[in-house]
């Protein structure tokens, strides 16, 4: 796959520039939501219990992501593990001691706690669940954007492959990017960042540095509508407005607060608003009804004018995880995630670089 790549460069007003790299990317196919089989609530009491002993018997903690179902989220908290966002599943995984991490999310997310944990066994209920910027930032076509600019410092978001990432100075998830590039810009230079230019478009803006960005996006961000949004706010005018910054501009300056999926369920337990509209994966639902069972939430709109409605506000890939299938990979010991000891060692450089940082960030 030889695809030549230009640039396409835009004056920005703050006098720097934002360059955004003109590749073909492959097209990607966006599964349809998987089918979830009915349980009775004694069913599903049974199976969570029965995960609960396997869990322990296997000296084995569960991981799971903000967007994953409800009930697994709930079932990590229940038995020890933990439910968060991409940054704190890596810590998380990073510094517990169970000899098997179960994760219950996307491959890069399984593939990262592997990485740092190459010693221990890591299963994933899903471990075909893949994401549309991972898939959109294959290793071959990275590379070579990456080697046409040698200057520049590459920063990769968390969602991309352990190749990806073993090809970057530094990994960063939505959690930390903006601290990173202002610390980066600190010392001056330039970034070549990917693969979600949304993302990149937004710390840029914040930072003022100079980056190129890989035009990759999120099939489930991409999909929210400006538009509609405002339609939306005009009927709720006292609802705050929060946004994950992988969505498009237009949706992310209609914002109250733009963050990390820990950073808006921050936002609902703590502002005294009693209304919201969500721009990200309606999975974060779940987090956010505990911590605020008496505010009103809304789903930003993803229907409208050129909708595809693909996802419709709900990832497909963090879908394919069950309890069934949970029960399952501890049961038969399928979905272990392997990564190439050489490759694990040269991703760890840029991911433990994050954490480090994140470390110092902690401690201020
Ligand atoms: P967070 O790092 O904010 O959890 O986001 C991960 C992700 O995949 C968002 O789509
Ligand atoms: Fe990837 Fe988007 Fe799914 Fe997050 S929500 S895992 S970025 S496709």
């Amino acid at each position: 796959m030889l695809i030549e790549i230009m640039t396409l460069e835009f004056a920005m007003k703050n006098g720097a520039r934002e360059t955004l790299a003109d590749v073909s990317l492959p097209r990607i196919t966006v599964p349809p939501h998987p089918d979830q089989p009915d349980m009775s609530a004694l069913e599903k009491a049974e199976l969570k219990a029965r995960i609960a002993t396997m869990l322990r018997q296997q000296n084995a903690v569960l991981v799971a992501h903000y967007y994953t179902d409800g009930d697994l989220q709930d079932l990590a908290e229940a038995t020890g593990g933990c439910v968060a966002d991409s940054l704190e599943m890596a810590r998380f995984a990073a510094a517990h001691p169970a000899q098997t991490l179960v994760v219950a999310g996307v491959r890069f997310m399984g593939e990262t706690s592997k990485i740092l944990n190459n010693e221990k066994r890591v299963l994933m209920p899903a471990p075909d669940a893949t994401c549309s910027l991972d898939e959109g930032c294959p290793i071959d076509l990275f590379t070579d954007f990456c080697d046409r600019h040698p200057d520049h410092t590459v920063v990769v978001y968390a969602n991309t492959s352990a190749e990806v990432k073993a090809r970057s100075h530094w990994v960063v998830t939505s959690g930390i990017a903006l601290a990173v590039v202002r610390h980066l810009a600190e010392k001056g230079g330039k970034i070549l960042w990917g693969p979600d230019r949304h993302l990149g478009r937004y710390v840029q803006r914040l930072t003022g540095v100079e980056m190129m960005l890989w035009p990759g996006c999120c099939v489930v961000h991409e999909e929210f509508k400006a538009r509609e949004l405002a339609s939306l706010r005009a009927l709720h005018p006292q609802a705050a407005v929060l946004v994950h910054p992988e969505s498009p501009a237009e949706v992310v300056a209609q914002a109250d607060v733009v963050g990390s999926t820990t950073a808006l369920i921050q936002a609902v337990r703590d502002l005294p608003n009693l209304e919201f509209i969500v721009a990200t994966d309606a999975g974060i639902f779940n987090k956010m009804r505990q911590l605020a069972p008496d505010k009103l939430l809304l789903i930003a709109p993803t229907a409208g004018e050129g909708a595809a409605c693909e996802s419709c506000a709900h990832c497909p890939w963090m879908e394919m995880n069950s309890l069934h299938k949970l029960a399952r990979v501890l049961e038969t010991g399928e979905g272990e995630i392997q990564v190439a000891p050489h490759l694990a060692a040269k991703a760890r450089i840029p991911i433990q670089r994050m954490l480090d940082f994140a470390a110092t960030l902690k401690k201020e």
